[in-house]
């Protein structure tokens, strides 16, 4: 069975268990990327199928649009991949954004992350052309928003 477990990260603070295991699972999910910022997400959460944290993700509130919020970082441990625990982060992430009064989930994945984007099509996202304002918001590399693909799903 999997399950999600919840940390508060903004009351534990640097150096709480649950951000050693986001950091952890972080540096194994994405060994060339910068490391996670605490702030890119509104709400971390830590999923496993075992007893010990397999995988993460976020999301957040996009500012300045209304009832939009985007899906932030996911990673699922390599030797936990395929048995769909990124697609029960996407549902767990969009109940979460419905219960805070969101209507539109917007996601990017790169263009080569079939894995990520079998996953959210299969929760029925859409690829969409995102405007400036979008990209501006959401993309935190600036030189590199032509070679995402963006997502979007009505809640
Ligand atoms: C992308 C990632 C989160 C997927 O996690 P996962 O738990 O294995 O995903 P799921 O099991 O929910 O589903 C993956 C889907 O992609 C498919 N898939 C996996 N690897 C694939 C590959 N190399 N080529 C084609 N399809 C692939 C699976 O069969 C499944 O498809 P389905 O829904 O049609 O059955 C994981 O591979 C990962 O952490 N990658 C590194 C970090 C990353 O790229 N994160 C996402 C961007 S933020």
């Amino acid at each position: 069975m999997i399950k999600a477990i919840y940390y508060n990260f903004n009351d534990n603070g640097e150096g709480s268990e649950g951000e050693r295991w986001l950091r952890y699972l972080d540096g194994r999910c994405f060994p060339d990327d910068k490391p996670l910022r605490l702030e890119d997400a509104f709400e971390w959460v830590l999923v496993t199928s075992k007893i010990t944290p397999e995988a993460f993700c976020g999301w957040r509130p996009i500012d300045n649009m209304p009832a939009h919020a985007f899906l932030s970082r996911a990673g699922v441990l390599p030797e936990a991949r395929g048995q769909g625990l990124q697609k029960f982060m996407i549902d767990l992430r969009e109940d979460a954004m419905r219960k805070a009064g969101q209507v539109r989930s917007i996601t990017y994945t790169e263009a080569y992350s079939v894995a990520s984007m079998r996953s959210l099509m299969a929760c029925g996202y859409k690829p969409f052309e995102p405007t400036k304002a979008i990209v501006h918001k959401i993309v935190v590399s600036k030189d590199r928003w032509k070679q995402m693909v963006y997502w979007k799903k009505s809640l």
